[in-house]
């Protein structure tokens, strides 16, 4: 596996790749979610990268930056492991370089629900991923359920530029009792950590009503928040269930919907999402609702 941490070694290697590639774009700390996404590009690509660049530009100043989990030596254990290919490490310096002025916005998806409540995230986000584009040249892009937000302005961002990407989008994997993967999972106590669990519990709700037929927005919406609601170290964000291709409210309620769950539990703020109908929640039905496929 080679590690590289300048562009022009970046560049210079990427020549060499003259089969199909697939990019993982990272910010380390990496577990088994991370390593499915590997697994399912080692799967649909010859080549793998993969990228771990904490990107500063997509935290608030009141964000956790400094404090975001890394594990360097770790990440870098089980990429070689995964049989990664290339393993891009770039500084904050190299990616942004004295004097960078040049940003990607996406426009209303970005003004909902997580980019009403971190204004400059996705800015950040649709920044580092274009140059990562760019630099890395990816036949596919690999990126997880968890962050559906992101995905669709991302989906978005490859359409209106022309990156000739298809975004995929795998599910999101989960601890035993139903907990996203996270990075940030690390900072829950043992107490906050059984409370998490419901995040998973009160989209799971949602998904039994709606299997009985339950299609009224509000209603699922309601029985979601119902189970957080009855766990006072939770404190939800919001629960929201919106058209997955907008992120706006649903208009035809025989449509698939996307429910998604935000709660700050102790010190993180964790996410979760699924879409209903619940058989959708596929590496399929996820890339073709929320990615490029
Ligand atoms: O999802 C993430 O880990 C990040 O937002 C990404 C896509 C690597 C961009 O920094």
């Amino acid at each position: 596996m080679k590690q590289i941490v300048t562009i022009a070694e970046l560049r210079q290697a990427r020549k060499s790749l003259l089969a199909e590639v697939g990019l993982v774009p990272t910010m380390g700390a990496l577990h088994d979610g991370h390593l499915s996404l590997i697994e399912t590009a080692r799967r649909e690509n010859d080549y793998v990268i993969v990228t771990i660049f904490i990107n500063p530009k997509q935290f608030a100043p009141h964000e956790d930056l400094e404090g975001y989990p890394r594990d360097i030596e770790g990440d870098l254990a089980k990429l070689q492991k995964a049989g990664v290919d290339l393993v891009f490490l770039p500084s904050p310096l190299v990616m942004y370089p004295e004097g960078f002025r040049t940003y990607v916005t996406v426009k209303e998806i970005t003004l909902r629900l997580e980019g009403e409540r971190r204004p400059e995230h996705f800015r950040g986000v649709t920044t580092v991923v274009s140059k990562l584009f760019n630099l890395a040249q990816p036949d596919r892009a690999y990126f997880g359920q968890k962050d559906a937000q992101q995905v669709v302005v991302l989906r978005q961002m490859v359409k209106d530029l022309n990156f000739p990407v298809e975004i995929v989008v795998c599910p999101t994997i989960r601890e035993a009792d139903g907990l996203a993967m996270s990075s940030r999972n690390v900072y829950l106590n043992a107490k906050e950590r059984e409370s998490a669990a419901r995040l998973f519990h009160a989209l799971q709700e949602a998904g039994q009503a709606y299997e009985k037929g339950e299609r009224d927005p509000e209603l699922l919406r309601t029985i979601a928040l119902e189970v957080l609601n009855s766990d006072e170290i939770i404190r939800t964000d919001y629960v929201s269930i919106v058209d997955p291709s907008t992120f706006g409210a649903v208009i035809y309620q025989d449509d698939p919907m996307l429910i998604l769950v935000a709660a700050q539990i102790g010190r993180p703020r964790l996410l979760d999402n699924c879409l209903l109908p619940w058989g959708l929640n596929t590496q399929e039905g996820l890339s073709t609702i929320l990615g490029t496929n």
